[in-house]
């Protein structure tokens, strides 16, 4: 049976959290907010609550588990050591939608890494999730609150739908902000590296690394590239239907969307189309979803993953995407939309 509980995240009563705190101390799942997505929370150092998350969330084993923190303080026990541009990023980005991966120490456990020697930290950037880890303390491993595979939960309907009565408790606390998972920047070689892209973007980190670099593989299409980050090689993030990726100069992109459904509803096949507001009143046919306007990422990214859970609903066969310019969260945007679509993108 999963308990559900209400905290308004912008005057937390921390009276509620205490009820999950006391799940979290005795190896149980809770899903709570962060500003980025819901995460599948359990205490980081106890093995058998990280067993509970992969398999709540029928998780590959492969797949590793990033560590939630309050403070900066509470990242000395889990890495070697803090190196200076990740002391750096930590104050510039945190509480944020950064990820940083450093050498891990002997108290994290083998589970939560996967096996790799590196460990993956972030302070979110949420009250709730803060107060959560703070009166729990310990840190908090915690995945996206979905089961493997569907688009990560931008609200607790989505955790709901996903993990019901599979966890122990799920925090409501609205819906979240970034709506994409977080940045996971790789700081434990000599190059840093993005290793997915998210709300910190490149650009934002370019002025405190200038030469980080983001891994090749999530930016080109070739499945024959395996990316670095374990995650990032799954078709994640993906809908039910079949999808398919726009990406050029947008009146080529409507165009060939229109003709696009109409080939496909000539054979019978529900079309649903995700658009922006600038387009939507071009295209006539089929189930017609805006994400919000093209000149504002901000909002497309927040609405992306809720987008693709409404088409699930609605049952549509295929599912034709407008595609955003790839730089800043435009970068972020469009490798979940890849990933939804399977690397199929049409260039116009
Ligand atoms: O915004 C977020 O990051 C959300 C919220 C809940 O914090 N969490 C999240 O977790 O997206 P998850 O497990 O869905 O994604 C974690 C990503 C995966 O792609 C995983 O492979 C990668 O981080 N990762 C974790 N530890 C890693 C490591 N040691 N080396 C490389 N990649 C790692
Ligand atoms: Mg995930």
């Amino acid at each position: 049976k999963t308990k559900i509980i209400k905290i308004d995240k912008d005057n937390v009563d921390r009276a509620l959290i205490i009820d999950a705190v006391n799940i979290i101390k005795n190896s149980g799942l809770v899903a709570f907010p962060t500003e980025t997505v819901y995460g599948l929370g359990a205490n980081g150092f106890d093995e058998n609550a990280a067993k509970k998350i992969f398999a709540a969330k029928g998780r590959p084993e492969d797949n590793p588990l990033i560590l939630h923190v309050y403070s900066v303080e509470q990242v000395r026990e889990l890495v070697e050591e803090i190196p200076d541009i990740a002391k750096k990023c930590m104050e510039e980005f945190w509480p944020g939608p950064l990820t940083i991966l450093l050498p891990k120490s002997n108290k994290v456990p083998n589970i939560i890494t996967a096996g790799l020697d590196t460990v993956a930290i972030r302070m979110p950037e949420n009250k709730i999730a803060l107060e959560l880890i703070k009166m729990s303390n310990v840190p908090i491993a915690a995945p996206s609150a979905n089961i493997s595979g569907r688009p990560s939960p931008t609200s607790a309907k989505h955790v709901i739908d996903d993990l019901m009565d599979k966890v122990d408790m799920i925090v409501d606390g609205g819906e979240t902000g970034v709506g994409l998972e977080s940045t996971v920047l790789d700081l434990s070689g000599d190059l840093p590296m993005i290793l997915r892209p998210g709300g910190v973007t490149k650009e934002d980190l370019q002025k405190i690394i200038p030469n980080v670099t983001i891994d090749f593989a999530i930016i080109k299409e070739d499945a024959n590239i395996i990316p670095k980050s374990p995650g990032q090689k799954y078709r994640h993030y993906a809908p039910k239907s079949e999808m398919l990726v726009f990406s050029g100069d947008i009146d080529k992109i409507t165009d060939a969307i229109i003709a696009k459904a109409k080939e496909y509803m000539a054979i019978g096949k529900r079309v649903g189309i995700i658009c922006t507001d600038e387009t939507k009143e071009i295209y006539k046919d089929g189930l017609i979803i805006s994400m919000g306007s093209r000149r504002n990422n901000e909002t497309i990214a927040h609405n992306l993953f809720n987008t693709l859970r409404l088409f699930d609903e609605e049952n549509v066969d295929i599912i034709l995407a407008e595609g955003v310019e790839p730089s800043h969260l435009g970068i972020a945007i469009m490798n979940r939309m890849m990933k939804a679509a399977g690397g199929r993108i049409i260039k116009v």
